[in-house]
């Protein structure tokens, strides 16, 4: 289950009012100034957002206790205590830009665990040309990745930092030490911001989490790992099985560790951990300073901020300044449309999807048939039939009517559900919870059914005993054979790991979609990686489920989650940074993102969970093909001066961008140059502006032609439709224009309703397929 910020808030106001209003008094706020002008030392930094709280606080005392953290390097800002009334009063000074609230955040994983191999990716990339691409881009060597996180477990083999050179001269990072910590020649920097949390909770609890950049919850040793994790060969799953080669992206690249996500007090750790804004700007703001190339969060709210209130894009824009890559989840909250986190154009959005391995096994039925499921437990029956019910039929009386397949804590009844294998639907509740209880009700095994949204997509999870999990289509399948027999039985098999017959990649049903809410001008998200069920390093301080009844440790587990389908681009990025050092951020997300792939490795196109065609705000521009991207042949590139211009167009630009000059008319929106086109309210005749730059074969002229696959009932027309480039580095510019067709005008697509396709520049020698996504909307 989904824990809100949100919610836990209105709970805690709720349950326990004189705590809440002494909290509401004491509130952590974010006092944003923008940016360093690079005149002040950092002393004189902190004297002078000092000078802000004395202003305030009664007392120089009270001035010097409530302020959190003075923002020095590149984001102006400080984060203090206030009651709402010194927040406002702050708030009054020309120079401030805006006094927030701090917010908590979450990371993006589904909360599935397991153990896997993700050494092949998914089917569309051979292993060969990925290789290849590693070898150009020398591993990633020397280019630093950031990760903002859990942290990390330094004693990973995934961060071994054998045979790798001396720590490149330009890092100006630190190494934070505590709980036996030490960095590396992998691991280069470790940090952690504790000091927003701790404000909120307390002094942290050190049985929960450690005091230092050790990761013990495992989302940040995964993480990290996937982005530039060593290749570790041969490492297995508890069980002993699905035995592969666990790799990051860019294993010779850098590691920079930000821990900013802390174990929530009085929850169960599976329940997930909390990131506090205030925590996250200043590693944000650290990670820009020590000299990071790419930062990796796999951070998100749950809701929609506009951008002056969305501190992960109000950080990653101090970033791009830089010139750093920023990639993020997209977020876990599809298949509902309109769900996305981190949707600012500055920022590399990331949509999760399948890969071609699949741990398939079989449950027999009573009635001789078999259905397929997969697991990856390491727990098997003994070779015999077993009563099998649904968990309806053992649930406790009282239990909700809508709640008792569920399996949710102590809903069932061991009286009832001893020794038989018991099947429990998705919907409420975590998945390993599900099992847990199963287990803890005395069953022998348990079937975790999908429910209809859920549709085919499988999440296997290293469940507490005997376990398989089925798509909605065979959960409907079982349930039915249930109803049909006075003793219905099953038996279940253990799994194998198969690749080939799997059709992949397919868009995660959990993966958040588009379109963006807050610039519906923007397609997002941009691109799609794996993000089911992804093997990577973990952390000895967790079990695999993260159940408190759950003792097993492990090395490496399998998640799901855009958290994880980020850091494989964040790890692609790593790579095209050491093959192109000299291109800008904006330039890596657009060689990403017109090399992308349409289709599946059945050569279809790319299906949602339930095997419905996908579309753009699923997977914005396609499948990640790292190794096409790093030959893009044109690119879209854009500057921070052109993301501050895009921003103009916001009432409250003024916080986001407060020392740039915005033009009265500021360009529209939607011209952005920006690698695939939303057009949210077609009306008439719209016209998009683009540039393009030629990075492709230096040798002669490139001539270019457009194609495009315009939206049903659209038209897409795009002048010039040839261009000649003469020399690298050069730009040419074009318009689209977009009309809706006659028998659209009458109203035979209702309004709002997106319709999808898109354009493409083929070179003469037919080697580049420069490709964008359309989606269009009538007003
Ligand atoms: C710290 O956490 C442990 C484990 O959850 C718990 O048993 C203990 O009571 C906590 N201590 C405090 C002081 O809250
Ligand atoms: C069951 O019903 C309650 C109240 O009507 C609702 O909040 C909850 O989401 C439902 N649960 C499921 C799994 O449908
Ligand atoms: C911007 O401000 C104007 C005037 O206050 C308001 O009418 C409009 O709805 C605002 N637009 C957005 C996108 O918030």
């Amino acid at each position: 289950m989904e824990y809100s910020p949100k919610f836990f808030f209105a709970f805690l106001l709720l349950l326990i009012p004189s705590f809440a209003s002494s909290l509401q008094q004491n509130q952590v706020y974010i006092v944003y100034f923008g940016e360093h002008s690079g005149e002040k030392t950092a002393q004189e930094i902190e004297e002078h957002h000092h000078s802000y709280l004395y202003s305030v606080k009664d007392t120089e005392e009270d001035a010097r206790s409530s302020l959190i953290y003075s923002y020095k390097h590149s984001i102006n800002g400080f984060a203090a205590k206030l009651s709402p009334e010194e927040a406002q009063k702050l708030s009054e000074n020309d120079e401030v830009v805006s006094v927030l609230p701090s917010k908590q955040y979450s990371v993006h994983t589904t909360r599935s665990w397991e153990f896997v191999g993700i050494e092949r990716s998914p089917g569309l990339e051979g292993k060969v040309d990925k290789d290849e691409l590693i070898v150009k881009a020398r591993y990633g060597k020397d280019v630093i990745a950031g990760v903002l996180d859990s942290g990390v477990w330094p004693e990973s083999e995934s961060f071994s930092d054998e045979g790798m050179g001396p720590i490149p001269k330009r890092w100006k990072g630190a190494c934070a030490t505590g709980d036996n910590f030490k960095c590396n020649k992998k691991i280069i920097g470790a940090r952690f911001y504790i000091k927003g949390y701790e404000s909120y909770y307390g002094p942290l609890n050190r049985t929960l989490d450690s005091y230092s950049p050790r990761d013990v919850d495992g989302h940040g040793s995964h993480t990290a790992s996937t982005v530039a994790g060593r290749r570790v060969p041969n490492v297995a799953s508890a069980g002993g099985f699905a035995r592969g080669t666990a790799s990051g992206g860019a294993p010779h690249a850098r590691l920079a560790i930000y821990k900013v996500c802390w174990a929530i007090p009085g929850q169960e750790k599976s329940d997930g951990n909390t990131c506090f804004a205030e925590d996250m700007l200043a590693g944000i703001d650290d990670a820009i300073n020590d000299g990071i190339d790419v930062l990796s969060a796999s951070i998100g709210a749950h809701e929609p901020y506009e951008y002056y209130y969305d501190f992960i894009a109000i950080g990653a824009l101090h970033a791009i300044k830089k010139n750093i890559v920023v990639s993020c989840s997209a977020g876990n909250d599809g298949p509902k449309a309109s769900t996305l986190s981190n949707p600012a154009p500055w920022i590399l959005t990331v949509g999760a999807s399948s890969m071609d391995r699949t741990f398939v096994a079989d449950i027999h039925l009573g009635n001789g048939k078999k259905v397929k499921g997969q697991t990856i437990t390491a727990y098997k029956l003994e070779n015999k039939m077993y009563p099998l019910v649904r968990a309806a039929q053992v649930a406790h009386s009282n239990v909700a009517k809508n709640m008792t397949d569920q399996c949710l804590p102590g809903s069932l009844d061991p009286k009832k559900a001893r020794g038989k294998i018991v099947m429990c639907l998705r919907g409420a509740g975590l998945r390993v919870g599900k099992g847990q209880e199963a287990k803890r009700a005395g069953a022998v095994g348990f079937i975790l059914g999908n429910s209809k949204a859920n549709g085919e997509e499988l999440s296997v999870d290293a469940h507490v005993l005997p376990a398989n999990a089925v798509g909605y289509k065979n959960a409907m399948r079982i349930l039915k054979y249930i109803d049909s027999t006075k003793n219905p039985k099953a038996y279940i098999g253990l799994a194998k790991t198969v690749y080939k017959d799997v059709t992949a990649p397919f868009m995660a049903a959990f993966s958040s979609r588009g379109p963006s809410v807050i610039s519906p001008d923007i397609l997002k998200p941009d691109i799609t990686a794996p993000g089911l069920n992804v093997l990577a390093a973990w952390s000895g301080g967790a079990s695999p489920t993260k159940l408190s009844t759950d003792h097993r440790r492990v090395k490496y587990n399998v998640l799901s989650g855009t958290s994880m389908s980020c850091p494989h681009v964040s790890g692609a990025a790593v790579l095209l940074k050491a093959i192109h050092p000299d291109w800008s951020s904006a330039a890596i997300r657009s060689a990403i993102m017109t090399t992308a792939a349409l289709t599946n490795n059945k050569g279809h196109p790319i299906t949602d969970a339930s095997g419905n065609e996908a579309d753009p705000f699923q997977f914005g521009a396609g499948h990640f093909r790292p190794t096409k991207a790093a030959d893009p042949g044109l690119i879209y590139d854009a500057s921070y001066e052109d993301y501050a211009l895009y921003v103009c167009n916001f009432n409250n630009s003024k916080k986001v961008v407060p020392h740039f000059h915005c033009p009265k008319k500021p360009p529209s929106p939607g011209n952005l140059n920006y690698p695939s086109v939303a057009v949210p309210k077609l009306k008439g005749t719209v016209v998009i502006k683009r540039t393009v730059t030629n990075v492709g074969s230096s040798t002669s002229n490139s001539i270019y032609f457009a194609t495009a696959k315009p939206p049903v009932g659209i038209s897409v027309k795009i002048s010039p439709p040839i261009l000649i480039f003469k020399h690298l580095g050069e730009k040419k510019s074009f318009t689209i224009t977009f009309r809706a067709e006659p028998e659209l005008e009458v109203g035979k697509i209702p309004k709002g309703e997106y319709l999808f396709g898109h354009y493409s520049w083929n070179d003469a020698n037919n080697v580049y397929d420069v490709r964008s996504p359309i989606a269009v909307a009538l007003a």
